[in-house]
């Protein structure tokens, strides 16, 4: 038997959140330590990665925790050595330009968290750069690896919903502000100047969840708010939180088939959950509803519907939530974003683009920046097409 191919993979912003958690942890370790992901040809391909990072220490105890052999604090030398064939960017989003245009330049596949970018103007750069240099861009869309919303997009596909009429998100949790009890999210996400905003974060996802499950997204309209206008930061210290920390957007999008779709996600640091999972959508169409979470997928055909009458006067006398029914996976789906990985470095060896790229992250990009542009104007805004 041939020896697999080895990706060696510069991962950058490892010591992060993300990085660290979903995709060293859940993505490319398990991948190595599987050995690697069988192809359609029966070949193997498995990844050798090289963690980068500001501190050495740090870096270097990481890497000897998990048995990784290549670590480096020089991130410019790391993307122009030559034995690398992918950049993994997920650091801060005000960084991610320029490491990216690096490692285009440099001839290297990228594959990258999102947004790619701060401004439209730049994530289409990169788009135009990935495409003029030939190589296999990825852009993190994990919302669409989650089972919640795989279940989701069949029932959309195999059209239990008849006309699709609406759709309604809610997403977000209570983020501690950081004096009595710290903060679970890393304290730039509340500053503008550092890149932080609800909007540029999640409409970034919501676009392609949008695009995704039920159209294309025709225009916005948004309002955002900064509820918790003061935090503490990681070393206890106050600081002013400028950017917004909730979105309420309204989109009106259009399906395949060119039916008109009201969509509305609510996103939030300042809310309490009351829901089943921290995202949850619903989806109604003439012939049925479902409501998708991270995980689970519940669904009502228009023949299950009850009829409730409106009765201030008495108590409830049935159980809504018991009227859906649960959508199977029927199939076994792994951690999202290990998913999403499997499927680039497939299209890395098979030298093909990856079917969520670097234009579909600048509609994103697009989507936010329009977002914040309709919360200050105070107006809807239509979406212009994006071409390259
Ligand atoms: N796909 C998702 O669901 C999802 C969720 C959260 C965040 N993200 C994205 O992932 C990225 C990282 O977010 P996070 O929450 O992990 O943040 P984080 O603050 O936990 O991690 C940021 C990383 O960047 C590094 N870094 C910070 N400042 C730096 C500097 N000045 N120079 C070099 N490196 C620096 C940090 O060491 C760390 O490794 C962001 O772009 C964010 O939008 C994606």
């Amino acid at each position: 038997m041939s020896e697999p191919r080895v990706l060696r993979i510069a991962m950058n912003g490892i010591t992060g959140r993300m990085g660290y958690r979903q995709h060293l942890l859940r993505s490319i370790l398990p991948i190595r330590d599987q050995g690697g992901i069988t192809l359609a040809d029966g070949s193997t391909v498995t990844v050798e990665p090289i963690l980068i990072g500001r501190n050495e220490a740090k870096i270097k105890e990481l890497a000897a925790k998990h048995d990784v052999e290549h670590h480096s604090t020089d991130l410019d030398a790391v993307i122009n050595d030559p034995s690398v064939d992918i950049v993994f960017d997920a650091s801060m989003t005000s960084l991610r330009h320029a490491t990216l245009s690096t490692a285009i330049g440099a001839g290297k596949h990228i594959f990258t968290e999102k947004p790619t970018a701060e401004t439209l103007e730049e994530a289409v750069d990169l788009a135009r750069q990935a495409r003029a240099a030939g190589i296999t861009a990825g852009v993190v869309h994990d919302k669409l690896y989650l089972p919640g919303l795989i279940k989701l997009r069949r029932l959309v596909q195999e059209g239990f919903f008849g006309r699709i009429l609406s759709l309604r998100g809610e997403f977000g949790y209570w983020v501690f502000e950081g004096d009595q009890q710290p903060a679970q999210r890393p304290s730039w996400n509340y500053r503008l100047a550092d890149g932080g905003s609800m909007t540029t974060d999640m409409y970034c996802h919501w676009n392609y969840v949008l695009e995704s499950i039920i159209g294309t997204v025709k225009t916005v309209t948004s309002k955002t708010a900064t509820h918790i206008p003061q935090r503490w930061d990681e070393h206890g210290e106050a600081y002013t939180a400028d950017a917004d920390d909730a979105a309420y957007g309204i989109f009106d999008l259009e399906t395949p088939e060119g039916d008109q779709v009201i969509g509305q996600i609510n996103s939030s640091w300042a809310v309490r959950v009351y829901r089943d999972e921290l995202v949850e959508f619903q989806v109604d169409g003439t012939h049925g509803s479902a409501v998708a979470g991270l995980n689970q997928c519940v669904a009502q055909q228009r023949a299950h519907t009850p009829k409730p009458v409106w009765n201030p006067d008495l108590p409830v006398t049935e159980s809504f939530r018991d009227q859906w029914s649960e959508v199977p996976a029927n199939a076994d789906l792994d951690n999202g974003f290990k998913a999403q990985w499997e499927e680039f470095l497939a299209d890395v060896v098979a030298g093909r683009e990856h079917r969520f790229g670097l234009l579909s992250a600048a509609r994103g990009v697009q989507l936010a920046e329009l977002g914040l542009r309709s919360a200050a104007e105070r107006r809807t805004l239509d979406i212009p097409e994006l071409t390259l």
